[in-house]
């Protein structure tokens, strides 16, 4: 959790570090990632067989190399909006006998040769672990859950052994449908329909797997969507809808890009989604005090399973939504990043959207990969900003004119410095600090440094404006050394992390 004071924009900002002060324990799974069948997600991403790069499965070598870097915990599939029309049946057993069917999220042709099987392949090659968005659009879930997880004598199951996998999956979070309040999904339903749904395939599929986690599919966390959901879903596990002693509900997903030209606005959106998950923590508790949820009962975390800079109208979904992201998105994805460790106490997961090429850091050609200028906050963060959130105060001037989203300027304060900072079990303090300004470098007081050696890695460029899509590496991680004493000067326009062992 980080505190601020504004101060004046001629005063000396002040960032105050308490390495002592721990105050939640960050869950890994906030650096997960998202897979659809969408544009060159799956096909020419993940999945490329022939291509000298691909392995004998038909991965992607170089990708899954780079995606080991960012040590993904749990991996989302098979969408996103392709989900709702998703038969999954038609994604398993002999590859010359799957269906190729019209796919109607996206406006395309999906040939099935990437189904289940590979999936989850795929995530043993890469060392992670899946995570299944379950169509709720045309209902196939109870048969895919027995497919997966199924252990006795039975049809899908059988249909598994079959198909060559003898030993069940153990696939453990699956998600309630996806974005069922999307007028671009099929089967929308009005949020009193999805709740009447939700509660009873959750019984379904916990008597089928109880060891499964359930996740409702909320909007931005900040509707009446959101309210409504969650007052009717999380119920005490003795509920009269209930048939078990466990909760039906585990988590609660919100959804939200952030995007703006003007490249303040676009760097401080994210902040809409911390009060997002303020607001979405606030009605979990509402949720538990309406519905007398015993305090014995676990107290459900926010799965945010799709975040990151997107502008659907520059970057089309039905074209692939193949972003060219620049230092500012780097920025953002900073700040993005912040929000979930200085939230670690609510976010029990969160998936960047996506993990290659669509609206992606990680970009595929027939011959390699590009990392684009997001990758590197990526890439800090998965690596260091592991362990607990620690307290720290940050005092410094503020961006004070219009926002983006609009409402964000009348909820919540946009400092020029945006802070988050950790301790990991190594005992090592981690501090992240983005320079939103586009023309001043911050000359800062940074307090509870107690080392004379202090790592500092810095991600800028020449301007907001440069990428790394052009054949060059504007933008990338510059390693440097601070002996911890006197001001540190932020430069304009940049994330930089500084961490020092406390021990
Ligand atoms: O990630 C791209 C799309 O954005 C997903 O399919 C959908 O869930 C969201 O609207």
């Amino acid at each position: 959790m980080t505190t601020f004071t504004r101060i004046s924009e001629a005063d000396t900002p002040t960032i105050s570090v308490h390495a002592e002060r721990k105050i939640s324990k960050i869950n890994p799974n906030i650096y997960s990632g998202f897979t659809e069948h969408m544009g060159r997600c799956i096909y020419g991403g993940i999945y490329d067989p022939g291509n000298p790069l691909s392995d004998e499965h038909g991965f992607r070598k170089d990708v899954l190399e780079a995606l080991r870097e960012l040590n993904i915990p749990v991996v989302r599939y098979p969408g996103g909006n392709f989900c709702a029309t998703y038969h999954w049946l038609d994604g398993v057993g002999p590859k010359d006998q799957r269906p190729s069917r019209p796919e109607l999220a996206w406006q395309g042709v999906e040939t099935n040769q990437f189904g289940t099987d590979e999936f989850l392949k795929w995530c043993e090659v890469l060392g992670t672990e899946p995570y299944f968005a379950l169509n709720f659009g045309t209902d196939t879930a109870m048969g895919w859950v027995e497919y997966c997880n199924g252990t006795g004598n039975t049809y899908y199951a059988n249909m598994r052994r079959k198909n060559g996998r003898q030993e069940p999956y153990n696939v453990k979070y699956w998600a309630l449908g996806n974005e069922t309040w999307g007028p671009w999904q099929v089967e929308q339903m009005t949020k009193e329909a999805y709740a009447a749904k939700a509660i009873q395939w959750a019984k379904a599929l916990k008597l089928l797997d109880p060891s499964i986690v359930l996740i409702l599919c909320g909007e931005t966390g900040a509707s009446s969507w959101d309210y409504y959901t969650l007052t009717r879903c999380i119920l005490p596990a003795n509920s009269p809808l209930s048939t078990s002693a466990q909760a039906l509900i585990d988590m609660h997903s919100i959804h939200m890009y952030t995007a703006s030209t003007c490249h303040v606005k676009n760097a401080t959106a994210p902040l809409a989604a911390e009060r997002a998950i303020e607001l979405a923590s606030s009605l979990i508790d509402l949720a538990m005090i309406e519905n007398n949820v015993p305090p014995e009962q676990a107290r459900p975390t926010i799965c945010f399973d799709e975040w990151n800079v997107w502008d659907p109208m520059r970057a089309v979904g039905s074209e692939g939504a193949e972003e060219s992201y620049t230092l500012s998105d780097a920025l953002a994805v900073g700040i993005w990043l912040n929000v979930f460790v200085r939230q670690s106490k609510d976010v029990g997961m969160a998936c960047i959207a996506q993990s290659v090429n669509v609206i992606s850091p990680l970009m595929t050609t027939k011959e390699g990969i590009v990392k684009q200028t997001t990758w590197w906050p990526l890439w800090l963060f998965s690596r260091y900003m592991r362990g607990w959130t620690i307290g720290a105060h940050v005092s410094c001037g503020a961006y004070d004119g219009a926002t983006e989203p609009k409402w964000l300027r009348a909820v919540k304060d946009t400092p020029w410095l945006d802070v988050s900072a950790t301790i990991g079990d190594d005992g090592w303090a981690n501090v992240i600090v983005v320079n939103v300004h586009e023309q001043r470098d911050f000359e800062t007081k940074v307090e509870g440094v107690n080392a004379d050696e202090v790592q500092v890695f810095t991600v800028t460029g020449e301007d907001v404006t440069v990428t790394n899509m052009k054949g060059e590496n504007k933008v990338g991680v510059v390693q440097s050394v601070w002996n911890g004493k006197g001001l540190y000067t932020f430069p304009k326009h940049s994330l930089t992390m500084m961490r020092w062992s406390t021990q």
